[in-house]
């Protein structure tokens, strides 16, 4: 007999927070059940717990207590405001658990002798080290089910982690390099993202700087068929003796045929490639963007065309673009009045997804509620959304403060 419904979606949704404290991973279970489920959905989970329903998570089953019992019981909300994630890579949210699982489905080599074998590797140098094993892991991709799976995954996460738009980041060349047709890849994400009309999607396919100009062409025109599912283009991985000025026809191209542009600059490399791409690669958003303030002109200008530069705390300290997370500039980068948002980056590399950035540099930093509220609405000014949908957003980050300053009066 199939589990019922609630039964797989409450199991589905504890394993999103298998890596929390049982405790902490039944609150965030629990509240996310509370916004998202309607009331007949949770009275049949319910039933399933006193009925004592061996299939469900125990995770599953703390969370269903917490619900049963009076409000004060439970913890205070998220400290994620509602949020747009602009830099996210989606195979860079594959955890170890998964990269297994589809390793096994494929009969393939799993890529270490165990899940915490491989998590344990997670020490990187510099971006090198972690785009050697990061790259290395993919090769276990090889169905639309596995690309489905990856992206579904991460959009029930983000969705508990107060995501309200999400513009994901695909690598095609990776696969295409691995022996996957692109339709396989596409395929597998579309129909995710369309499953999950809850986070408003859009989909950016970056081109791998370490492969060069020339095959990130010949990307593009693989992509032809698929245009229409993409909102825009990128530029990642290596940054150090890949220049981004390099791929300029590719941007043209893509800028003629009516897609956004990004481009990640200024993560390892210096201000001259976030200058080289927004001259020569006419982007409009700067991922990473933290060195731009080693140049005092380029602040200035980027602050007077609100460039938004999409920032990754995590991210920039395992990758070492900072030492700790107590000297991240992204206090500094706020007061100098840079259009600064923060992203995960590969939140299963890295530490944490989006919310666990916010709670980050909210601890670490010491940032106010101000600037909290800065962040999230930054976000939603970086999106490219129509002006309806921005509205919608900015309104939903307004109710978010609103209320929270109500639950903060005695
Ligand atoms: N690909 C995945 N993550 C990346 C990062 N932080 N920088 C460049 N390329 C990436
Ligand atoms: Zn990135």
């Amino acid at each position: 007999m199939t589990a019922p419904a609630e039964a797989r979606m409450g199991n589905q949704i504890a394993r999103q927070f298998a890596h929390l404290p049982a405790d902490e991973a039944a609150d965030a279970v629990a509240r996310h059940i509370e916004s998202f489920w309607d009331p007949r959905m949770r009275r049949t989970l319910q039933a399933l717990v006193a009925a004592h329903d061996q299939s469900l998570d125990p995770v599953l089953v703390a969370a269903a207590g917490r619900l049963a019992g009076p409000r004060a019981t439970r913890r205070p909300p998220t400290v994620t405001p509602p949020t747009v994630e602009l830099h996210v890579h989606l195979e860079g949210t594959l955890e170890p658990a998964t990269i297994f699982a589809a390793a096994r489905a494929n009969d393939l080599p799993t890529p270490a002798a165990s899940v915490e074998e491989l998590a344990a590797r997670y020490e990187f140098e510099d971006l090198q080290s972690f785009l050697d094993i990061y790259y290395a892991n993919l090769v276990v991709m090889r169905t639309a089910e596995d690309f489905y799976a990856m992206t579904e995954r991460y959009l029930l996460r983000a969705h508990a982690a107060n995501v309200r738009r999400a513009e994901l980041f695909l690598d095609p060349q990776t696969h295409l390099e691995n022996g996957i047709d692109l339709a396989v890849v596409m395929k597998g994400v579309t129909a995710a993202m369309a499953a999950h009309p809850e986070v408003s999607t859009g989909l950016i396919a970056c081109f791998l700087r370490h492969l060069g100009p020339e095959a990130a062409v010949a990307a593009y025109e693989a992509l032809e068929p698929h245009r229409a599912s993409l909102l825009g283009i990128g530029l990642d991985s290596s940054e150090v003796g890949f220049p981004n000025r390099d791929f300029a026809e590719v941007f043209e191209r893509a800028g003629a045929d009516g897609l956004h542009r990004v481009a990640h600059a200024g993560e390892e490399g210096g201000p001259d490639n976030i200058i080289d791409s927004l001259d020569l690669l006419g982007v409009e958003r700067i991922d990473h963007g933290v060195r731009c303030l080693e140049d005092p002109h380029l602040v200035a200008r980027l602050v007077r065309d609100r460039v938004p530069l999409t920032v990754c705390p995590q991210s920039n300290v395992r990758l070492r673009v900072v030492d700790h997370m107590r000297d991240h500039p992204l206090g500094r980068m706020l007061d100098l009045g840079l259009l600064v948002s923060v992203h995960s980056d590969d939140p299963a590399y890295f530490g944490g997804y989006v919310d666990d950035n916010y709670r980050a540099v909210t601890e670490d930093l010491g940032l106010t509620r101000t600037d909290l509220r800065r962040l999230a609405d930054n976000s939603v000014e970086s999106a490219f959304v129509g002006s309806e949908e921005r509205a919608e957003l900015h309104a939903a980050v307004e109710a978010w403060f609103d209320a929270e300053e109500h639950a903060l009066r005695p």
